[in-house]
């Protein structure tokens, strides 16, 4: 699928031209280029894409590519194996990964497997950059409970720009507890990466981001345009991942059924809860049951999303259910942390600053016991939201004062990425029990992490 040879470019207008002429698509005096946007038909909706499934052995190269969007709609994009988004990796828990990364494209890269607890040399850390045409080996064992996690690029100062042209995709942990359960699977289990994008008039993706942050004018779910699925009547299960750049979203069906949330970042929460909305902020996950078993077939349920008006996803009920699914009464029980031996303050300030300094590759600013419960308390000075992401441990959210003054049920369990608005101040505990060694705390917009709204940390 699509053109995955190294282009050598210099920057992001000749990568976009450049994927352009390389795919034979621009012609004579570059006015006339096939996959140029057209308005679909009032009304249609393109088949959901569901991402190829690879294996925690499998190795990953990072190149231009040219990537269809649905409709007959294609666009230059960088990608992970062609693939846009890329290959859902799935692995168990007590086993290993093992991923070759080799980089096809014209500039420095690496691999952070958000939400992983993974040894520094593979956490994918701006300094151990993945030069151009170079490879990098990325092994460990996979020690943490069932949850969705995903991989992106974490280069320094150019996440935004790499995330956003298309290098993304799920890495799914299963394990004993989740299989118990007796979940929705196979084609009953879909991914869902939804994101915002923006593209040129030649139809393909651009990176024009905002200090504020980028905000796309279009909504791709799995890397589709104005997608559709046909399910069957059963209960089905959505691994949700809000892969935008810097935009929230508040999810709901219109048909007002509630969402059965079991889960989220960093796996089940303790019960499963209804709700009618759901917030998720950049780089949050869900873990989402919807119920299509009492819905005659015919009928069109759209997941929308409240803030944008958008209609992300329609789900067309198109078959009678061989097998229903249950809804599990209980949920893996939670080990809750406590009694934090310190507290550290992180004021996310500006744009660009964690507590008034901009991030320095070389810097440390901070060193934390290994093994110790500690309460981190997140403030800022405003131009929020600011959705805070640590690597190296997942939290437990305690409270939220200020603002929105409530932790909200999907910021329940395990997280490794929470909002932050403005006028709020969000404690977590932490304990990094995993690793010793140089980790990162950064806003996850994107475009503040690049403008330096990071910290190296160590673990010592
Ligand atoms: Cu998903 Cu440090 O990032
Ligand atoms: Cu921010």
């Amino acid at each position: 699928m699509g053109n995955d040879t190294p282009l050598g470019l210099s920057s992001r207008r000749d990568f976009v031209r450049t994927a352009i002429a390389s795919a034979g698509l621009l012609a004579a005096g570059g006015v006339r280029v096939l996959g140029a946007p057209r308005p679909p038909p009032a009304g249609a909706r393109n088949p959901l894409n569901i991402p190829p499934l690879a294996s925690s052995t499998s190795p990953l190269r990072a190149a231009s590519a040219v990537v269809p969007l649905g409709g007959g709609k294609t666009s230059s994009a960088l990608a992970y194996n062609g693939f846009f988004p890329g290959p859902t990796i799935r692995a168990s828990r007590g086993g290993s990964a093992d991923i070759m990364l080799t980089n096809g494209l014209s500039e420095g890269t690496t691999i952070h497997w958000h939400g992983m607890i993974v040894p520094e040399v593979a956490d994918g850390h701006p300094k151990y950059l993945v030069a151009p045409g170079a490879g990098y080996r990325y092994q460990f064992p996979i020690v943490q409970r069932a949850c969705l996690n995903w991989y992106h690029p974490h280069p320094h100062m150019m996440t935004g720009e790499q995330v956003n042209l298309g290098l993304a995709g799920a890495f799914i942990v299963n394990d004993a507890e989740e299989a118990a359960l007796g979940l929705p699977s196979g084609a009953y289990e879909v991914p869902l990466i939804i994101r915002d994008a923006n593209f040129d008039k030649s139809g393909n993706l651009i990176y024009n981001p905002k200090t504020t942050g980028f905000v796309g004018q279009i909504f791709l779910v799995n890397g589709t345009l104005d997608p559709y699925l046909n399910v069957d009547t059963a209960l089905y299960r959505f691994r949700v991942l809000n892969g935008s750049n810097a935009r929230i979203y508040r999810l709901a069906l219109d048909s007002g059924a509630p969402f059965i949330l079991i889960g989220n970042d960093g796996g089940f929460l303790e019960t499963p809860v209804q709700l009618d909305q759901i917030e998720l902020g950049p780089a949050e996950r869900l873990d989402l049951l919807v119920d299509f078993r009492n819905l005659p077939v015919g009928t069109k349920v759209m997941l929308k999303c409240l803030n944008a008006g958008w209609n992300l996803l329609e789900f067309d009920v198109t078959r009678q259910a061989s097998v229903a699914g249950q809804i599990p009464a209980t949920l893996p029980p939670i080990s809750k942390l406590s009694n934090p031996v310190t507290t550290r303050f992180f004021s996310f300030e500006g744009m660009s600053k964690i507590n008034g300094l901009r991030y320095d590759i070389n810097r440390i600013d901070f060193q934390v016991p290994f093994g110790q419960t500690e309460r981190w308390r997140f403030t800022t000075n405003g131009n929020a939201p600011h959705p805070v992401h640590v690597h190296g441990a997942s939290f437990q959210v305690q409270s939220r004062s200020g603002g929105r003054g409530t932790v909200f049920p999907w910021e329940r369990g395990w997280k490794d990425s929470v909002l932050l608005q403005d006028f709020e101040t969000v404690e977590v505990l932490i304990r990094f029990d995993g690793y010793r060694g140089l980790y990162l705390i950064h806003c996850h917009k994107l475009e503040h992490e690049d403008m330096g709204m990071m910290s190296n940390f160590e673990v010592v």
